[in-house]
């Protein structure tokens, strides 16, 4: 399957999630791979950055927009599953990555900047839908703390307003997120106290991500 992790914000977690779900897929056997589209090219050197020792990742770089269906159908014929590290900017390569996908994640932190940008992402959205049908979206909350008053009615506001729906899991601010990224790891991989909750959150992620895919018939 074909999964974006796509937002027209920066920022937001795009390349994290990315890299933590290829990594948790790897280690649960699946042959993944990681198509980068943004220009600053952070799944690039976040592999680059990945020790040998690891489950090999393959990190493929920025492809024009008009090869781009065509490099990630081959692609997926190699890798049961490719990851789509989107771009921030509203450009036609939006609109592809869109209709190129079988499931799509949109990552958000529970802050109004981060959603001032998703009338016009949506828009794309509902176009592309309205072309190929149903295409399976859910947004996912990063940096999101539950006891914080603020978080939860920037939350409630969003599932009041927006159609599509919320993964169940969230992902907390922690900065071990950050801290295995410039080594080129997942959290998963990682070794703290704290990596053991980032752990279980991603892992909860993969999970949720590969049930839902699951009964979409997208994975055997
Ligand atoms: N859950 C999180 N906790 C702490 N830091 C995070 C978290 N998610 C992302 N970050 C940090 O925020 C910054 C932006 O994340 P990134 O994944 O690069 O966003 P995007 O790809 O959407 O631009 C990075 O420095 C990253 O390490
Ligand atoms: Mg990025």
């Amino acid at each position: 399957m074909i999964v974006a992790i796509t937002n027209l914000k920066g920022g937001v977690g795009k390349s994290t999630i990315t890299q933590n779900l290829a990594v948790c897929l790897a280690q649960m056997g699946y042959k993944v791979c990681i198509v980068d589209i943004d220009e600053n090219q952070n799944s690039m050197s976040w592999n680059g950055a990945r020790d040998e020792s690891l489950p090999e990742i393959t990190v493929v770089g920025a492809v024009e927009q008009k090869g781009f269906s065509k490099a990630v159908k081959s692609l997926h014929r190699d890798y049961e599953i490719v990851l789509v590290d989107g771009t921030p900017s509203l450009s036609a390569m939006t609109t592809s990555i869109i209709l190129n996908a079988d499931f799509i994640l949109i990552p958000l932190r529970p802050s109004a900047q981060d959603f001032r940008t998703m009338d016009k992402f949506l828009s794309r959205y509902n176009d592309a839908v309205g072309i190929k049908g149903e295409i399976p979206a859910y947004f996912l909350l990063n940096e999101y703390d539950d006891r914080k008053v603020i978080h939860r009615g920037i939350r409630e506001t969003l599932e009041q307003n927006y159609d599509l729906p919320f993964l169940q899991t969230r992902i907390g601010s922690r900065t071990i997120y950050n801290e295995a990224s410039v080594e080129g790891m997942g959290v998963y991989e990682a070794t703290s106290d704290e990596a053991d909750k980032a752990r279980q959150e991603m892992v909860n992620l993969t999970n949720e991500v590969l049930q839902k895919a699951s009964t979409l018939k997208l994975v055997g």
